[in-house]
């Protein structure tokens, strides 16, 4: 058994799998119609979400399965009810476990106690869903991942800068981090590091919130001034493509000219998210 916790745990060729199987679903998704027949998904949510909520409880109806959404802003896992009780019980119920939660070492008990697979919808550490959902976005509009340079600018000490270096190199994808110098990775890989946006070249341009939902309201005004420069507008985009995981604040990280313009691929983004979830689903349940 499997989890999917972080895309630092798959290769390359589980990486392609996955990728292969979501174009595969997306030709063709009434194929894959009763293939979860009789199976449920919990779905556990600390925090807000709209494309991870639906189109994970949309994957599973389209694969004749059933989704339970359980809200934990008001729950009392990890105080009343210890996670490793939480885990071997809703384990007994359901089929396969995913969460959003704010500790990835919570995400990492959940699934050390779990009976089934677990999978991260996204920690503060990591969002390994939405960075493969990507990659089969970046397939489709280059023909190819193999020697694609994406850009990603901005909050660069975030889940999905971490979840871009864990999975550009195993694809052949060369990644360059431009960033504030207060805001870099602490993750260690095979990137380029540049504190100047004008080193924002590539074939793509990525970036995301520069309010992640863990960080504290007090830290938003000194976080502007900081990613101010490293705003995502026309003259810095070139000619490349645009990408974002949404939600975005428009006319913050990026411009609406941008978002709305026609090198912009959030919206296929968006919706890669249902095939590759599915994919996700088949592989894990397997
Ligand atoms: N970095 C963002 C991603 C949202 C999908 C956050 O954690 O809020």
């Amino acid at each position: 058994m499997k989890h999917l916790l972080s895309i630092k745990d798959f290769s390359k060729e589980e990486i392609l799998d996955f990728i292969s199987l979501a174009e595969k679903i997306k030709r063709k998704p009434k194929k894959f119609s009763k293939k979860l027949l009789g199976k449920t998904l919990l779905m556990l949510f600390a925090k807000p979400s709209l494309r991870t909520h639906l189109s994970f409880d949309i994957a599973m109806y389209q694969l004749g399965g059933h989704a339970i959404f359980y809200d934990l802003s008001h729950s009392v896992l990890g105080e009343k009810e210890s996670i490793k009780d939480f885990s071997k019980v809703t384990s007994r119920y359901v089929n396969v476990i995913m969460a959003r939660l704010y500790e990835h070492k919570q995400l990492e008990e959940l699934a050390k106690y779990s009976l089934i697979p677990v999978i991260n919808a996204l920690t503060n550490f990591s969002h390994p869903c939405q960075i493969l959902g990507d990659l089969l976005t970046i397939k489709e509009h280059f023909g190819k991942l193999d020697g694609i340079k994406l850009t990603f600018i901005g909050d660069a000490d975030n889940n999905i800068t971490t979840s871009l270096i864990y999975a550009c190199p195993k694809v052949g994808i060369k990644l360059n981090i431009v960033c504030p110098k207060e805001l870099k990775t602490k993750i260690s890989g095979r990137y380029s590091l540049s504190f100047s946006s004008k080193d924002a070249k590539g074939d793509i341009v990525y970036t995301d919130t520069w309010y992640s939902y863990h960080v504290p309201k007090s830290q938003y005004a000194k976080r502007k001034n900081l990613l101010k420069p490293f705003q995502v507008n026309k003259k810095l985009l070139g000619k490349a493509k645009f990408m974002h995981c949404l939600p975005a604040s428009r006319n913050e990280e990026v411009t609406d000219e941008v978002i709305d313009s026609k090198q912009s691929l959030v919206y296929d983004q968006a919706e890669n998210r249902l095939h590759i979830e599915k994919a996700i689903l088949l592989k894990l349940l397997k």
